[in-house]
């Protein structure tokens, strides 16, 4: 089977004992824990910044911190996520002018670097960048809040973009956002996706770990 990878979204997790739920994710079978940092501008909502990234990476015991930002203008900020810790940055590609110099700024500063595409953003708009980017994330939610209904439009996305990576020997990720839980984790793995995201179905479980499994081993 392919690699499979869960990305807790810390944005469902209780902010009143953030450190304990990071240690959760950090002691279970996720690989990456997400993080998601709204400006408000955007997207309709407003998440968090640096102190609580730097609070989530002392807590994560070396997992793979992977920040999502829906941000405006991310190029000013990339290199301070890089700073505190950030292991994979990803911008969305509505959000710049410049995406290559985003690119740029945080190969440069020695992170991952993902380019992110609302639901309805097609594959060709990130095309040029395909060949030097190491994630794509796919939204299958319009972005701005956890506990969306999970919208199918990305899962031809991943296809797409699993079917030009064998052809041309790109090297990205693919990873989809918003509404995954273990009932449809399997059709978006089988899409072509190694990573998904998941909030309310990890954080809103009785037993978060044993949700990550369910997700993990979905059928
Ligand atoms: C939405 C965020 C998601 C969100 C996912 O803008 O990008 O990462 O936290 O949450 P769920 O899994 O609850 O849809
Ligand atoms: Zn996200």
């Amino acid at each position: 089977m392919k690699k499979r990878i869960v990305a807790p979204s810390v944005l469902s997790a209780d902010f009143g004992h953030l450190e304990r739920d990071v240690r959760m994710v950090a002691h279970s079978r996720a690989e990456w824990i997400h993080l998601d940092v709204m400006d408000g501008v955007f997207v309709p909502n407003i998440s968090f910044g640096f102190p609580v990234l730097k609070a989530v990476v002392a807590a994560a015991q070396g997992k793979t911190i992977d920040t999502h930002l829906m941000t405006v203008e991310p190029e000013r900020y990339l290199k301070r996520f890089a700073e505190a810790g950030s292991n994979c940055i990803t911008f969305h590609v509505e959000a710049t002018h410049n995406p290559q110099k985003c690119i740029d700024i945080i190969h440069e500063a020695g992170a991952r670097a993902g380019i992110c595409i609302k639901p309805a953003t097609p594959v060709e708009a990130i095309a040029p960048w395909l060949p030097q980017i190491d994630l794509v994330l796919i939204m299958s939610v319009e972005p701005g809040f956890g506990g969306q209904t999970f919208m199918p439009v990305g899962l031809d996305k991943a296809r797409q973009l699993d079917r030009l990576r064998r052809e041309r020997g790109y090297k990205y990720f693919i990873e989809m956002d918003g509404g995954i839980g273990a009932h449809n984790a399997a059709v978006v793995y089988g899409a072509g996706c190694e990573a998904i995201v998941a909030g309310n179905a990890v954080f809103g479980a009785e037993d978060p770990e044993m949700e990550i499994v369910k997700i993990l081993e979905a059928q």
